[in-house]
């Protein structure tokens, strides 16, 4: 098996030996090695996550919380060992805080429908801004669709940041809920969340955060954050795809009606009436996805043994060193320039379509996303149809950098 690195010091990170720990990482892409820049999407998995997962099917699988054997025992502890170590990568008070979901979409979701049918009524208004993904959206529409709640945004500046006396002027007497995103997936921005948050309390109003694109790159304490709802994905800070969390504080989920019926978060039923089982279970109806969360866990350990402070230094000097080779291109606009940003680089070329850029650097072996990344009112907020963006990962290094830069050279003089 795989050894975890142990690489506490910002000084000694090696990126080098760090690609070791990636198997996919070595692979050739049309004949050209992998440049995997497509990680704000998925990251990629180190090796101790897949042998994690066939370590669970061979030698551990059983359903958890529901049998005496042995192979059930084992099972089971393995999944709450995974919820204790995510309790403690996010500071978390409480296991019971700890809800395991297939990922931040559903995470919200549980929010929207929970907090949606339990505490909103017509009239009351929410908040989120204008740089939220379609997931931080969506369900709030949705949620409107069954109650007269009114959705309000925070617009963005053309740097791609909010300003926050404009959010505070949002807030009113009607005001329920604040969900925003803490680092916008298609412009990288790194929104205020600490002040967004003080605000909001002020008003006696909780918020949630979309930490989808924020837990692999920054160092997120819940308690020192003070939100009151935090979503993540797994398979974007290294762990498998189908498994996410929602942290919640304790008092506030106990007050909120269960998101899913069925085995699992219940305590006692009968056919007249049900009661349900205590946190975190109450919101963890039907079989879990095991093995993932349980491969979950391996990742925050090894994702831990190598530290986000170094880490977030070796992404931070990325994305500036990248920033500034495409910014000397003239045919090159950076979508997104906030003074706070993380991990990710969008841009669009004079003349050539986005998807056009992600086809010709397929070719070269580098791998980004091209669309509107599911943030349409983005795009439409900047008037374009979409962006290219190369988002960096820990394995991810300045040669790599260099040959996305080389492609976007090349793509402009074949288009020219
Ligand atoms: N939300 C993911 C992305 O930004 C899929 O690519």
């Amino acid at each position: 098996m795989n050894k975890v690195i142990a690489n506490n010091d910002v000084n000694v990170f090696d990126v080098e030996k760090i690609r070791l720990d990636f198997p996919i990482l070595s692979i050739k892409v049309h004949g050209k090695p992998l440049c995997y820049l497509d990680n704000a999407a998925t990251t990629q998995k180190p090796k101790v996550v897949i042998d994690k997962l066939v370590e669970y099917y061979t030698s551990m699988n059983a359903n958890i919380h529901r049998g005496v054997h042995y192979l059930s025992e084992l099972s089971t502890k393995a999944f709450e060992d995974s919820r204790i170590k995510i309790k403690n990568f996010l500071n978390a008070s409480s296991e019971r805080e700890i809800i395991f979901t297939k990922g931040t979409t559903d995470s919200i979701n549980l929010v929207a429908s929970s907090f949606g049918r339990g505490k909103l009524k017509d009239g009351d208004e929410i908040i989120i801004t204008g740089m939220e993904h379609h997931s931080n959206i969506v369900p709030w529409q949705l949620v409107a669709k069954e109650k007269k709640i009114k959705i309000r945004v925070v617009p963005i500046t053309d740097t791609g940041e909010i300003v926050l006396e404009e959010f505070e002027k949002l807030i009113n007497e009607k005001t329920k809920l604040v969900s925003v995103v803490y680092v916008s997936n298609s412009l990288g921005t790194v929104n205020p969340v600490e002040d967004i948050i003080k605000i909001a309390h002020k008003h006696n109003i909780p918020v949630l955060l979309d930490g989808a694109q924020a837990v692999q790159h920054l160092n997120v304490d819940v308690q020192k954050l003070d939100c009151d709802f935090l979503a993540l994905s797994g398979h974007k800070i290294y762990g498998p795809t189908g498994i996410g969390i929602l942290y919640g504080k304790e008092k506030l989920l106990n007050e909120l009606p269960p998101y899913q019926g069925g085995g699992d978060m219940i305590s006692k039923v009968t056919f007249e009436e049900t009661t349900f089982n205590s946190l975190p279970y109450k919101f963890e109806a039907g079989t879990s996805n095991i093995a993932d969360a349980i491969a979950l866990g391996t990742a925050i350990d090894y994702f831990s043994a190598i530290g986000i402070d170094a880490i977030a230094k070796h992404e931070g000097e990325l994305l500036d060193y990248a920033t500034e080779k495409l910014s000397g291109l003239k045919e090159v606009r950076i979508i997104g320039n906030a003074k706070r940003k993380s991990s990710v680089l969008s841009f669009v070329i004079e003349n050539i379509h986005p998807h056009d850029v992600g086809t010709f650097l397929d070719f070269e072996g580098v791998a980004i996303r091209t669309g509107h990344h599911c943030t349409q009112p983005v795009m439409d907020r900047y008037n374009i149809p979409a962006t290219s963006r190369a988002s960096f990962a820990m394995y991810n290094t300045k040669e790599e950098v260099d040959i996305l830069v080389g492609g976007v050279k090349k793509i402009i003089e074949v288009f020219k």
